[in-house]
Formats: C-alpha cells, structure tokens, sequence
C-alpha cells in the first residue's frame, strides 16, 4: 500500500499541521515529527512532546458516507487497538485500553491518541488521528506529566528505536483500515472488549460539563459506553474517563 510520510524536525503540532494543510494533503499521509512544541492532548489538555518520542498524525480522506458516521466513530477504537496489538506483539508488554483510546500499561498512560475531523459543510474533507508514545522517557520526565504515566524504555528495559515502531504503526494501521470503514466497529469489538480495563468498575465519565458516576456494563454495538448509573441506563458516545 502506498503512503505518503512527511518528517518534520520540529512543529508545533502534527495535528495542527495537518489541520492546516489539509486541503493539499493526499489521503493516507503520515506527518511525524522530532518534537512538537505543542502537543495537544484531548480536552485541550497539553501533550508533552520531548526528543525520541512518538508523534504523529495520520491523514485519512476517505470516501465518506453518511449513514456510515460510526465507522468514523470506530477510527478511535481501532487506533487504540492497533497500539495494543503493537504494544503486545512486538514488545511483549500487557497493554490496556481506557475508554475510548487511552492505552496503559500497569494502570500508567502510555500513549495517547486525538482524532480530529475536517468538515465543510455536509462534506468530510479528512480526518487526522493523531498518536503519541512514550517511546523513550526518563524517570524524571515522566514524573511531571500530569497523570500517572510510563514509557516503553523503562518496562523493557532498551532503548526503542521511534523509526522502527512507526514503521510496526503504519503496517498495522493500514492492514484492516480497508476493512474497517467496511465495517466498522464490528470488526474490532471482541478484540476491544479484550483489552478493556474498566469494564464491570465503578468509574466516572466526564462529558464537556456533565459528569456521570456508576458501573461500566459494556461497550455497545458502535462503540459507545453502556453505564448503569443508579439503575439508570447511560449510554456514552466520548468522554473522558476516570477509573
Ligand atoms: C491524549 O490526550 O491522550 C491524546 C494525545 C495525542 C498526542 C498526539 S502527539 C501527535 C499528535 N499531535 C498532537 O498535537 N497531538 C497528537
């Protein structure tokens, strides 16, 4: 499969660079860059971006089709399972997936991912999901993000080299990307499941303002969080979670 990468030694923020250049980016583009000078997170959180990390930003124009917005949806999902089995397979690390896309090891963040959509009109002009991987942090580095947070040195004890796991990102991504705007979230749901760490938890979820307290019962059909909330049935399309 053909894509296109773009390295970048320094920039603010490959996904703010994807942003901006989206109407000339070709579909299937992969911006990586040395360092980001500010990374973003999800809910307008900081990412902190320093040398010998991770981060990038895969372009994806697909042809959109409207009854189809949860394979869109699914992206999220998929992105984090795509890190899972990386993580898993070539690492030998036991990863988990905190609703939607967080990934941990030990209960610790070990990579991130923010998908952001370019849309004019009715019309999708792309998307950009976005990845970042602790890869290669010190001890000291780690303790000033502001969650509980590890890196891929320190669990196997090496350095990682960043080219080799982009390359392990972009096979693994684009193997089923086919498949899955095909799809949807059907095709990854079990293998979700499977990575879940906060099923059956009393957790919170934070949604823009609102915050909602119960059990996690499951992730439904599309990828949504089911909640019993005091008997109460919620059911969570994106949230932050806490657990
Ligand atoms: C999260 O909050 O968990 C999402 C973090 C996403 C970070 C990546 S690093 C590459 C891309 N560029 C950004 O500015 N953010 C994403």
């Amino acid at each position: 499969m053909y894509v296109k990468k773009i390295h970048l030694k320094k920039i603010g923020s490959t996904n703010d660079f994807a942003l901006q250049n989206m109407d000339s980016l070709e579909d299937k583009t992969v911006i990586f860059a040395d360092m980001q000078t500010q990374g973003k997170g999800r809910n307008e959180r900081i990412w902190i971006s320093e040398r010998n990390n991770l981060f990038v930003s895969l372009v994806l124009k697909p042809d959109y089709d409207m009854d189809k917005k949860n394979t869109l949806h699914s992206l999220t999902h998929y992105s984090a399972v795509v890190l899972a089995r990386i993580l898993e397979k070539n690492y030998s690390v036991k990863p988990a997936i905190k609703w939607p896309n967080d990934i941990l090891i030990d209960g610790k963040k070990i990579a991130g991912i923010l998908v952001e959509s370019v849309v004019q009109g009715k019309c999708l002009q792309g998307v950009i999901v976005g990845i970042g991987v602790n890869l290669n942090y010190r001890q000291n580095q780690l303790e000033k993000i502001d969650q509980p947070a590890t890196s891929l040195n320190v669990l196997v004890k090496k350095e990682i080299s960043r080219d080799q796991f982009l390359k392990y990102l972009v096979r693994e991504f684009f193997s089923q990307y086919e498949e899955l705007l095909e799809k949807g979230f059907q095709l990854i749901k079990k293998e979700y499941i499977s990575y879940s760490m906060f099923l059956d938890k009393n957790i919170k979820v934070i949604v823009f303002d609102q915050s909602y307290q119960g059990i996690a019962k499951k992730i439904d059909d599309t990828g949504c969080l089911v909640m019993d909330c005091r008997g109460e049935q919620k059911i969570i399309n994106i949230g932050d979670m806490i657990c």
